[in-house]
């Protein structure tokens, strides 16, 4: 059985919690996109795991995990994230696996990446980690691959300052080098959870372009990252959080205004904790745009939602959501590929009652508010996909699971 947990908005939609709670029935977690860009916090117990190329799996002890194909992998910020997990008492040997397919993020592309940017027509606000240009030179057929460190026919075109700059890293990672075709064909049959990074709104296709990120973050970025066809892809999972964030630059039709809605903005981005875990940037807030999360849904085929940060909604009065857009009078319903329509959408809001309680010991659907489950049911009726898990708070057992996504239907 394979599962994809994708993020369904511009990312940060709490992945990491739903990746880590998941694992515990997995045989093999396998990050498919991305790089350092991303950020993903795991909070177990009394300890916070903080990972960016690491797949969220790592926590379990016996779990393997592996960095596909489609991402792009800094050695400097990986071996510095495997020392911090083993002073945290992680025991990671043996168990972090890389694709050979997997290109190589070099240090002097984070300058370039960031230099790059400054100098765009419309720039971005990347990360400034360097993955636009390693996606960049990939397309352009000019990459360095993780396998390309041991050929040596390639090794000696490198030049010295490259070769410097890999070398530390180059006998660390050899024994970690798969070919994670056959390594899932050997082993099937498996349970795989593919954990996609950033989300479908930053996907370099489907995204709200050009203010996306360069790695494939949509579902069918799990088979080209994994190695294997779409086939092979039993369940989607769409990971939401019960309003929106997004970090840099880029349309973001229901975003908080302080004209229309006062200080809520930085009352949801303090309760929230909505601060960027890779650059710390204090993350854009806006009201859930159900327009933006059934595109996400159609356009990955997700045949269930996961519903995080509902408990940052626990005090207010009411809540309102995203219903469609209004461009010059004009009512969207479908979301659009112009950015001048993006850019320009008014949302237009519906209310719900809040339900002025703490949910977060909720361990069952049925002990959520009426008002709680009636957002929860708006939302399953507007993008015509069933919300199968919710998150009440950061901790694992903070979780409701309505279906458990494992069990076959
Ligand atoms: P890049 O991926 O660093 O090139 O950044 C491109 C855009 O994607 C910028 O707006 C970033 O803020 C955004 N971005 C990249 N990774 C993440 C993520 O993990 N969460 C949220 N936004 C991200």
């Amino acid at each position: 059985m394979n599962l994809v947990i994708m993020g369904a908005q511009w990312g940060d939609e709490g992945k990491g919690k739903i990746v880590d709670f998941l694992a515990a029935e997995s045989d093999i977690v396998l990050r498919y996109s991305g790089g350092a860009n991303a950020g993903h916090t795991v909070v177990i117990g009394e300890k916070t795991y903080k990972l960016h190329l690491i797949p969220s799996g790592i926590t379990h002890a016996d779990k393997r995990v592996v960095l596909g194909s489609g991402m792009v992998i800094d050695l400097e910020s990986l071996f510095s994230e495997l020392d911090g997990l083993s002073g945290q008492g992680i025991n990671w040997q043996g168990r972090v696996l890389i694709s050979g397919r997997a290109h190589l993020v070099l240090p002097r592309y984070r300058d370039l990446d960031r230099e790059m940017d400054s100098k765009r027509k419309l720039p971005i606000g990347t990360t400034g980690r360097g993955i636009g240009v390693a996606y960049g030179l990939k397309a352009n057929r000019d990459g360095i691959r993780v396998v390309d460190l041991f050929d040596s026919s390639i090794w000696e075109k490198l030049s010295a300052e490259d070769r410097a700059a890999l070398e530390p890293f180059r006998e660390r990672v050899r024994e970690m080098v798969v070919d994670i075709t056959y390594l899932l064909y050997k082993e099937k049959p498996l349970n795989i959870l593919f954990e996609g990074a950033q989300g479908t709104l930053l996907d370099i296709d489907s995204g709200t372009y050009p203010y996306v990120s360069s790695g494939v973050s949509c579902a069918s970025g799990a088979a080209i990252g994994a190695g294997i066809g779409p086939k092979d892809i039993n369940r989607i999972l769409g990971v939401f959080k019960a309003y929106s964030t997004r970090v840099g630059n880029g349309p973001f039709p229901s975003e908080f205004s302080r004209d229309r809605d006062g200080d809520l903005e930085s009352t949801i981005r303090e309760l929230g904790r909505e601060y960027g875990v890779t650059t710390g940037r204090p993350r854009r807030c806006g009201y859930l745009d159900l327009v933006a999360l059934k595109y996400g849904c159609l356009t990955n085929s997700i045949d269930s939602l996961v519903m995080t940060h509902l408990d940052v909604y626990d005090e207010m009065e009411e809540i309102s959501v995203c219903t469609s857009y209004n461009f010059k009078g004009k009512e969207f319903l479908n979301f659009p590929a112009s950015l001048e329509i993006l850019e320009g959408a008014m949302p237009v809001l519906r209310s719900f009652k809040g339900w002025r309680q703490d949910i977060s010991g909720c361990s069952r659907y049925e002990d959520l508010p009426v008002e709680a489950r009636e957002y929860l049911e708006f939302i399953e009726e507007y993008t015509e996909t069933p919300i199968d898990i919710i998150s009440v708070g950061y901790r694992r057992e903070e979780t409701i699971v309505r279906k458990d996504p494992w069990t076959p239907s």
